[in-house]
């Protein structure tokens, strides 16, 4: 089977091509990555020469490219991943992630359906399903309420996704999940900002009170239920995946402190994000029940599995930690305490 995965240079897209590969003898895998500033050609290094895997540097945006692939590679699915992901950055600029998440997306099935692929796998987020109160869980039948640039263009591409499947019969499944961490995550999310901020003793900047709760999954479990949502999720379905985590943020940042041994003095709160969502946490018992899917880590463990990770590749960090990210760090923390 030849699978096409989207932005399988950044952090989800680069364990699962890595997990493809390995559990999956009968793939051959094409990555379709634009290398934005989260793509890092690193993350995939060691795959140099394998003989089932291609890196195409690209935009999902660009429908002859996008054919012209899906055409000479015989492409039988696509995994969809590549986006913008980042809250934050979609408040600063959110131009770019109607481009990418919502017209790429259209480009991406638009081609899967001309040259009749045979599985479109849609990755999204629990965040379309807006902000939940002290209680209650998403479940699949959730209304969607996005709330930031990011979610709201997340929903824009499921909506378009299932209604290729409604319309055009195409096989079309959906996926939601809750906040990863793991290996290989961009240093602008909570947990891996964290981790590095802590190594190298600088502050670690909490948003409003620290109250946000998160509900977290390992990045290997959501990339096991990918490879079961493609190949066993039923047509024009919604899965979500979870692993019953939830954590407040400010739990989650004295629990790296700890696991980098440094002071909670180095924890600094600073003015909140503007539309903040409050809670998310997901139910993924259908996913268990239809997908035979099940979570693998326990929080508390993998996180500290994570941070080893990130104490042994500081050089994979500290070269992201340049450049353009350190334009951004200014526009994000700069003047925000
Ligand atoms: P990431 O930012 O680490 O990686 C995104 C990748 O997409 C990068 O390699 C980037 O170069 C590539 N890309 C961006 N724009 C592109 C374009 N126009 N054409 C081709 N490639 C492009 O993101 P991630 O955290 O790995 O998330 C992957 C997917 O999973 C996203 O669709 C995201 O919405 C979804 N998701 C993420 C989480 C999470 O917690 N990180 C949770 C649920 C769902
Ligand atoms: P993030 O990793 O950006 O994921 P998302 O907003 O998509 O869930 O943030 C996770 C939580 O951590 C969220 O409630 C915002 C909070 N946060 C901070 O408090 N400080 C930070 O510097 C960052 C990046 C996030």
């Amino acid at each position: 089977m030849n699978v096409l995965i989207t932005g399988g240079s950044g952090f989800i897209g680069s364990n699962l091509v890595r997990l493809a590969l390995a559990e999956r003898p009968g793939w051959r895998v094409v990555n379709l990555d634009r290398l934005t500033y989260a793509g890092n050609a690193e993350n995939l290094a060691d795959l140099e020469g394998h003989p089932r895997y291609r890196f195409v540097r690209g935009d999902i945006a660009n429908g002859e490219l996008v054919a012209e692939i899906v055409r000479s590679e015989r492409i039988d699915a696509v995994m969809h991943l590549a986006a913008e992901s980042h809250v934050d950055r979609s408040i600063l600029s959110p131009a770019i992630f109607i481009e990418t998440n919502v017209r790429g997306t259209q480009v991406l099935l638009e081609a899967a359906r001309e040259l009749r692929v045979s599985r479109f796998l849609q990755v999204s987020t629990d965040e379309v399903y807006g902000s939940l109160g002290p209680t209650g869980l998403f479940t699949e039948e959730t209304p969607l309420a996005p709330s930031s640039p990011y979610s709201a263009s997340k929903a824009g591409s499921d909506l378009l996704a299932l209604a290729y499947a409604h319309t055009f019969g195409m096989h079309v499944v959906v996926t939601r999940c809750s906040n990863n961490y793991g290996p290989y995550q961009f240093p602008e999310k909570l947990i891996p900002l964290m981790i590095a901020n802590g190594l190298e003793d600088k502050p670690l900047p909490v948003y409003g009170d620290g109250q946000n709760v998160r509900d977290w999954i390992h990045v290997e479990d959501h990339c096991r239920g990918l490879l079961a949502a493609l190949e066993q999720g039923k047509p024009g379905q919604v899965y979500n995946f979870g692993a019953s985590s939830e954590r407040r943020n400010i739990e989650i940042v004295k629990l790296v402190l700890k696991l980098v041994g440094k002071p909670e003095s180095l924890i600094q709160y600073v003015k909140d994000r503007p539309g903040h969502d409050r809670r998310y946490a997901i139910d993924a018992s259908r996913a268990c029940r239809e997908l035979s899917w099940a979570p693998r880590h326990r929080f508390e463990e993998a996180l500290a599995g994570t941070v080893q990770w990130y104490r042994e590749h500081r050089g994979w960090w500290e070269r992201i930690r340049t450049g353009e990210y350190l334009g951004y760090y200014e526009k994000q923390y700069g003047g925000r305490s």
